[in-house]
């Protein structure tokens, strides 16, 4: 991954326009009902609907994405929205969080076996939350389909397999009007030692914050 992954996603949010109504993945409203606001991440936040949401809520909001461009929809998303979620650029190859610096973090349609595992596990304060849905068994045999490398899609019973030291909430394995998914509501349950604070990266939404992401 990296300058060519960049390249390729600010290519595709090249004409993206931030939504008309903010509406957040049903599986994130669903798993967030009877959680309060804390501090929150997002990888691979992409045109920002996610964070968006969850800022309005009053969660603080860190979301990262590899693609400035993406970024650029989501600040402007934020802005008509007057909420004013941390947006970091950086690939998650390298990113690193501070340990148990989230009290939710949350991945949409992105799917990394090498690295997420050992982020998101880093990341999550004890008894934090991770919600995850993505590309699932059954996606590449739909008519619909639009993923063109099967690498993406999710094995069955793979993500709670992905996270091990996460308690499962709720796993299922589904399919969505306009795609199949393989979704997870998982808690950590170790007690981790460190200190929350914000993690490295560089920022696109005028935080005074530094960066160090990449
Ligand atoms: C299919 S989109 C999903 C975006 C968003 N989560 C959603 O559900 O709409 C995948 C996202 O992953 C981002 N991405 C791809 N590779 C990345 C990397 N190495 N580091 C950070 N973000 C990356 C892309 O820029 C893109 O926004």
């Amino acid at each position: 991954m990296g300058v060519e992954d960049r390249q390729r996603w600010d290519r595709k949010y090249d004409r993206a326009r931030p939504a008309g109504t903010l509406q957040a993945d049903s599986w994130l409203v669903d798993s967030l009902r009877d959680t309060p606001p804390g501090r929150s991440l997002e990888l691979a936040c992409g045109l920002g609907g996610n964070s968006v949401w969850l800022a309005t809520l009053g969660w603080q909001v860190d979301a990262v994405d590899i693609s400035a461009r993406g970024l650029a929809v989501a600040a402007e998303l934020a802005s008509r929205h007057n909420v004013t979620p941390r947006l970091i650029a950086a690939d998650l190859d390298h990113f690193v969080p501070l340990p148990g610096a989230y009290d939710l973090v949350i991945v949409f349609r992105f799917l990394d076996r090498n690295h997420l595992p050992g982020l998101i596990t880093r990341a999550l304060a004890p008894g934090g939350l991770l919600v995850y849905e993505t590309f699932g068994p059954g996606q590449c045999e739909r008519d619909d389909n639009h993923l063109k490398n099967p690498a993406f899609v999710l094995a069955p019973g793979e993500l709670p397999e992905l996270f091990p030291e996460l308690e499962t909430i709720r796993y299922e394995e589904t399919a969505l009007p306009d795609r199949s998914v393989g979704r997870f509501v998982g808690r950590q349950r170790a007690t981790i030692t460190g200190h929350a604070g914000s993690p490295g990266g560089e920022t696109n939404s005028g935080s005074s914050l530094p960066g160090s992401g990449e």
